[in-house]
């Protein structure tokens, strides 16, 4: 009997592709060149199952393309890739990868709080350009973080990894999320339920852990960043979008607020260039999930469930075709 096709449409470790090899007959796009939308529905053609990344935009368009696809199985945790009402008309399943990424993401978090606040790049070029001619008093001065207050807006796996590291700096931790946390999480997470306003108003930095959707979409914008400190830092590792972009820059530029952190970005790779003028940001190519471990562990889940999903079992993190709106 002949084997399920598969492709995988980028590249993934050596083991992955042993592993979907027990399987299916796997074509993988191991030059990395991301397909064109055009590309990705010719290879999609004749498969019933798919890896994918956040950039692969699986759609009605391309669906129609596919008539053979069965399930297409995300290598992340956001899926605003996926149109998942469209999927499911069609039959397609979809999932994504939920859990193996909490703690390298929310370490990164961590990572651009304290490059922000403490300027650690801006520091970092000024030396690397030669300007350092020795030790002074005000050289780069910085916030603490000891001590500041948080706030989370998304309190999710990652908003929850991100709210327990925040332990170690004895920091009041505000949240901001649709569904408020039962107690005894409340109390793990050491963190206080607030609407969206308190948490601006109070933040010294905001730190954003939801996922991109309609709802979601410039959560932050104008309005947003004028209701924050003018001290305060906003750090972005959740998803293109959710951030008004150009109201940022024109917040870090007036100094509506005090810095940005950003490891994502609206259209990316090509992001607003005027974010490269501005002195206090620090900057990162959507790397927070980036570690070995979790890398491998992503595309292996993905490949797990792309298995269940085309041999009859239940993916283990199948959505729901509701899943964002
Ligand atoms: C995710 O999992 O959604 C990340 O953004 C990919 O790194």
């Amino acid at each position: 009997m002949s084997r399920p096709k598969v492709q995988v449409t980028r590249e993934v470790f050596d083991e992955v592709l042993d592993f979907l090899g027990q399987h299916f007959e796997v074509s993988s796009n191991q030059d990395d060149r991301p397909f064109t939308p055009t590309e990705l529905a010719q290879a999609l053609a004749d498969k019933q199952g798919a890896l994918t990344v956040l950039t692969d935009r699986i759609d009605d368009a391309l669906l129609i393309r596919c008539p053979q696809l069965k399930a297409v199985c995300n290598i992340a945790v956001g899926y605003n890739n996926f149109d998942l009402k469209a999927m499911s008309a069609r039959g397609v399943l979809g999932t994504n990868t939920p859990g193996v990424l909490d703690a390298a993401t929310a370490d990164f978090t961590w990572a651009l709080i304290l490059a922000t606040a403490r300027r650690l790049t801006e520091a970092e070029a000024w030396l690397r350009a030669g300007e350092w001619q020795g030790w002074k008093l005000k050289q780069f001065l910085g916030m603490d973080v000891q001590g500041a207050t948080l706030g989370i807006i998304g309190m999710g796996r990652i908003g929850q990894a991100v709210a327990k590291r925040a332990r170690g700096f004895d920091m009041p931790v505000l949240y901001y999320n649709r569904t408020r946390l039962v107690p005894a999480l409340e109390r793990e997470c050491n963190a206080r339920h607030a609407t969206l306003d308190e948490l601006l108003a109070q933040s010294d930095i905001v730190t954003l852990h939801t996922p991109y959707s309609a709802d979601s979409h410039h959560l932050i914008g104008a309005a947003q960043l004028a209701q924050m400190k003018k001290t305060a830092i906003l750090i972005h590792a959740a998803r293109g979008g959710v951030v008004d972009d150009v109201a940022l820059i024109t917040a870090l530029n007036s100094g509506t607020i005090a810095a940005a952190g950003l490891d994502v970005f609206e259209n990316e790779p090509k992001f607003n260039p005027e974010f490269l003028k501005l002195r206090n940001v620090v900057l990162a190519p959507h790397i927070a999930s980036a570690t070995t471990n979790t890398r491998r562990n992503m595309a292996m889940l993905a490949a797990r469930n792309l298995v269940a999903a085309l041999t009859g079992a239940r993916p283990p993190n199948l959505l729901k075709p509701d899943a964002l709106k």
